[in-house]
């Protein structure tokens, strides 16, 4: 895999790639490396003939009392991972190769990130927004991946590539899942023993909404509040929201109906760690 430091290697190695045909797939991630990146990395193997990711841990996406200075930084085992897993090039900037002297460009989507994970985080898709622009300004891939884990996050950046007129696909890739159902995090690894145990309470509160949905129940009240309990019962009572919306738009339903999915989303706090999850409550298919 080749390491690419700054700017200029960039774009020489896309340039390079671009000419030798075969479409570009890019993987943008902070690093902290799991079995999540990794199937991002499958998925840009599988559909683009070069694949690039980037590890970059963006100051302007984390609050002032957020995790930003112990987000977990493992580069080696993360190159030893992207290698293993077929990656061609690792583009690693620095901060200010990001945000040089006198950055002082904003981009906001207000509407998709008003709620949930952004009314939690202030600012926090703001900076997802702006980070993510560079790196594809950067990158020029051809089509880039992102997980859903991050729902809102992808919603946001679907909004962003379509609004902004990038000429690129973006490709969202199902969450991998612990053998407890624990959705895969960076931030799993803030939990101890005994939290790790009880965050497997939040896919079974998933799981809670999604067999009530199947039943038949369209109250959107009803499914959070069956999600809840199942939370509450976990002994999880630090609960920031626990939301059932329009999949496509993420706006709240009076009622659940069968023309569009309900997703629901949940975020709770756990120990040191703040962990998100989500499922599409369809009622047919095996989410
Ligand atoms: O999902 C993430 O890891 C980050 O938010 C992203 C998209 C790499 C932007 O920093």
């Amino acid at each position: 895999m080749e390491l690419l430091t700054d700017a200029q290697a960039l774009t020489r190695w896309s340039r390079a790639r671009r000419a030798s045909g075969g479409g570009i797939g890019f993987v943008p991630t902070m690093g902290a490396l799991h079995a999540g990146h990794i199937a991002l990395i499958h998925a840009a193997r599988q559909q683009c003939a070069h694949v690039v990711a980037s590890i970059f841990v963006n100051p302007t996406q984390f609050g002032p009392n957020e995790d930003f200075s112990r987000y977990p930084r493992t580069l080696e085992a993360d190159q030893a991972m992207l290698t293993a897993a077929g990656c061609d090039a690792l583009y690693l900037p620095e901060v200010r190769e990001i945000y040089p002297e006198g950055f002082q460009t904003r981009i906001q989507l207000p509407e998709i990130s008003a709620g949930l994970c952004g009314a939690v985080r202030p600012g926090h898709f703001d900076g997802v927004a702006l980070v993510v622009t560079i790196l594809l300004n950067r990158v020029q891939p051809d089509v880039a991946f992102f997980g859903l884990k991050d729902y809102q996050q992808f919603l946001l950046i679907e909004r962003l590539v379509t609004d902004l007129a990038m000429p690129l696909r973006v490709v969202g890739v199902p969450t991998v899942r612990e053998s407890d159902g624990l959705a895969m995090s960076s931030r799993n690894r803030y939990l101890n023993p005994e939290e790790r145990q009880r965050a497997g309470a939040l896919y079974r509160a998933l799981l809670a909404a999604r067999d009530l949905r199947r039943a038949g129940e369209g109250s959107p009240e009803l499914l959070e509040g069956v999600a809840r309990e199942v939370l509450h019962a976990a002994g999880i009572e630090r609960v920031e929201y626990v939301a059932v919306r329009a999949a496509r738009t993420l706006l709240k339903v009076a009622t659940v109906t069968d023309d569009e999915d309900p997703v629901m989303l949940l975020a709770v706090r756990l120990g040191s760690a703040r962990l998100i999850d989500n499922m599409v409550l369809s009622r047919e298919d095996g989410a």
